[in-house]
């Protein structure tokens, strides 16, 4: 019997966050990659990073973000690819991207120069950019094996569409996908009937908003969209006394695998791993650090052995 709260999260979906326009493109595409990779013997991730925009005004001058760099979903994305996978880069259109993320603070002509002569052949400086070769040498083989599908979005509108559409296109390969929701979604949204067309003017005074609260799209997809699926929330918050009690809150509502739960301040180093099992705690030390080893890889090998027993469990 169809669950009437999920099809009104449906209804709203439709009602009241405008759909990209390329969204039947998009999910024709990641419904191929799914298949294709499937069918090698792949398994499929769909990665979110990034924050989503909130407009404040149709002809949007003014917006509201979510924090996050990308770094969490770019990096994880290289670990994946390392580890066997295919991956669906679902991102905020600028944020880090996978590969060249290590060289995102790097000016691109500072680190070239002439070989000399007249031919104008350019060199690459390795000292500005030290571990060019081993980053070129993975991304090679990525793009060789056509491991990555990289999908833009920047507003809240297109992230909800596209990471349904995601959904619906990855249930068609079962317990071999994985979801691993790392972007930071807003929870706050002004509907488009209550949205001022054009600029607030502040020569009204001070702004109020008054919000409403965005549907929690985790429920549809777990239980609708990709219900055999393997899916991986993240928690974040600033205070880590109610990191883990939130963390334990959010499986018990969802019903999903996996919540990685981490603090603001403490993300790059230190994350909490959370089934309804169990509680890992993945720590960098001082050496990790030095040895330039990132959580995230931590992180990735200990969701592609968890994914290993869901799948076996499946009888997949
Ligand atoms: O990108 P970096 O700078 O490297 O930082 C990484 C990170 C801190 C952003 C990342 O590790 C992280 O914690 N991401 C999740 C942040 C977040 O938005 O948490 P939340 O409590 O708002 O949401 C919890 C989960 O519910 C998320 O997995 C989200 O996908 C999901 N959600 C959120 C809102 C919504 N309307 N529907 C949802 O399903």
């Amino acid at each position: 019997m169809a669950n009437p709260k999920i099809c009104s999260i449906d209804g709203k979906l439709a009602e009241e966050f405008a759909v990209p326009s390329h969204v039947d493109e998009v999910k024709e595409k990641m419904t191929a990659f799914a298949i294709r990779h499937a069918a090698a013997g792949h398994r499929v991730v769909l990665i979110t990073s990034g924050g989503t925009k909130v407009p404040l005004e149709s002809r949007t001058v003014r917006f509201l973000d979510n924090f996050s760099s990308g770094r969490r979903g770019a990096s994880s994305a290289e670990y994946f690819i390392d580890s066997g996978y295919a991956v669906i880069f679902l991102h905020r259109h600028r944020s880090l991207y996978p590969y060249t993320r290590m060289f995102s603070t790097i000016n691109m002509l500072d680190a070239l120069k002439f070989r000399g002569g007249d031919s104008g052949e350019v060199l690459v400086n390795q000292q500005v950019l030290p571990n060019i070769s081993k980053a070129l040498k993975r991304y090679q083989e990525m793009k060789e094996g056509q491991l990555l599908l990289p999908i833009e979005f920047s507003s809240l509108s297109e992230y909800l569409h596209l990471l349904k559409a995601a959904a619906q296109s990855l249930s068609t390969i079962g317990s071999k996908a994985m979801f691993y929701l790392a972007a930071a979604v807003s929870d706050f949204y002004i509907p488009a009937s209550e949205m001022p067309e054009h600029k607030i003017q502040s020569s009204n005074g001070p702004l109020q908003l008054s919000m409403n609260m965005v549907p929690k799209i985790l429920s549809p997809l777990v239980k609708d969209w990709a219900p055999q699926a393997f899916v991986i929330s993240f928690k974040l918050e600033t205070d880590g006394a109610i990191l883990l009690d939130k963390a334990r809150r959010a499986l018990d509502t969802y019903r999903h695998q996996v919540v990685v739960a981490n603090v603001l301040d403490s993300r790059r180093g230190y994350v909490v791993v959370v089934t309804p099992e169990t509680q890992a705690e993945l720590i960098l030390t001082e050496e990790d650090v030095q040895n330039e080893v990132e959580i995230e890889e931590r992180i990735v090998s200990n969701l592609t052995s968890a994914h290993n027993k869901f799948i076996t469990q499946q009888g997949g």
